[in-house]
């Protein structure tokens, strides 16, 4: 493959969707192909598997944590097949909102299941791929629900776990990237967007040049 795949993480109202349009921006205008993606919701099946996962409500009840890693990892393996893989093989720049460092931090981290075995299910579901660059937007879960209230948006099944889970959660992802350091980028989201984007095409400039 000759894609290039670029992942976004990140805890609520970090800002990932702002950052991976001004990337998918910044890579069109350098002749690439785009392809802007997200797990959940990136395939017919996957909307269907979203819509469950983060708005099933009272209908779907209590769910068990190791049904949720398997449900992320149903969409996730249905994506990859579908989107991701096809797009890098015809030498696209996929741009996308989360993948496997999202169920690691989640469902490892949030919901304490065994990072390894979330680290086994999601890597089989999506055939070993792993990304380029994965872009981790740090930021206090705090400052990311403040953010998403002032949107005015209602939370979402995970947005509504406690502060505790989310701070877990941001745990887990800081040190997803430190034991990874040349697959991760880890930029500081309390920053103004211009910031974020230009440290962003810095890491990335080096290795659309590759
Ligand atoms: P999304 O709308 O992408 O969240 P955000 O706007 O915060 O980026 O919703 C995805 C939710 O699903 C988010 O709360 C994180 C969670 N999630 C997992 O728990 N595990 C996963 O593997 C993935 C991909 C997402």
């Amino acid at each position: 493959m000759t894609g290039i795949f670029i992942t976004l993480e990140g805890g609520d109202g970090a800002g990932k969707s702002t950052q991976a349009e001004l990337l998918g921006q910044w890579l069109e205008e350098r002749g690439r192909e785009v392809v802007r993606t997200r797990e959940p919701g990136g395939t017919r099946l996957g909307a269907e598997l979203r819509r469950v996962l983060l708005h099933g409500g009272e209908e779907i009840g209590d769910v068990d944590a190791r049904a949720e890693a398997l449900l992320y990892a149903a969409d996730r393996a249905q994506h990859v097949a579908k989107v991701v893989r096809p797009a890098l093989e015809r030498d696209a720049a996929v741009v996308q909102d989360r993948y496997i460092d999202s169920s690691l931090a989640y469902q490892g981290a949030g919901r304490v299941l065994d990072v390894s075995e979330i680290r086994t299910i999601s890597e089989w579901a999506a055939g070993g791929l792993w990304p380029d660059l994965t872009i981790l937007l740090d930021l206090d879960p705090s400052t990311g629900a403040e953010r998403r209230r002032a949107r005015g948006g209602t939370a979402d099944r995970l947005e509504a776990e406690a502060i505790e889970f989310h701070a877990a959660v941001r745990d887990g992802f800081r040190a997803l990237a430190k034991a990874e350091p040349h697959r991760y980028l880890v930029v500081d989201a309390s920053q103004p967007v211009d910031q974020i984007h230009t440290q962003i095409i810095a890491r990335l400039a080096t290795l659309v040049t590759r």
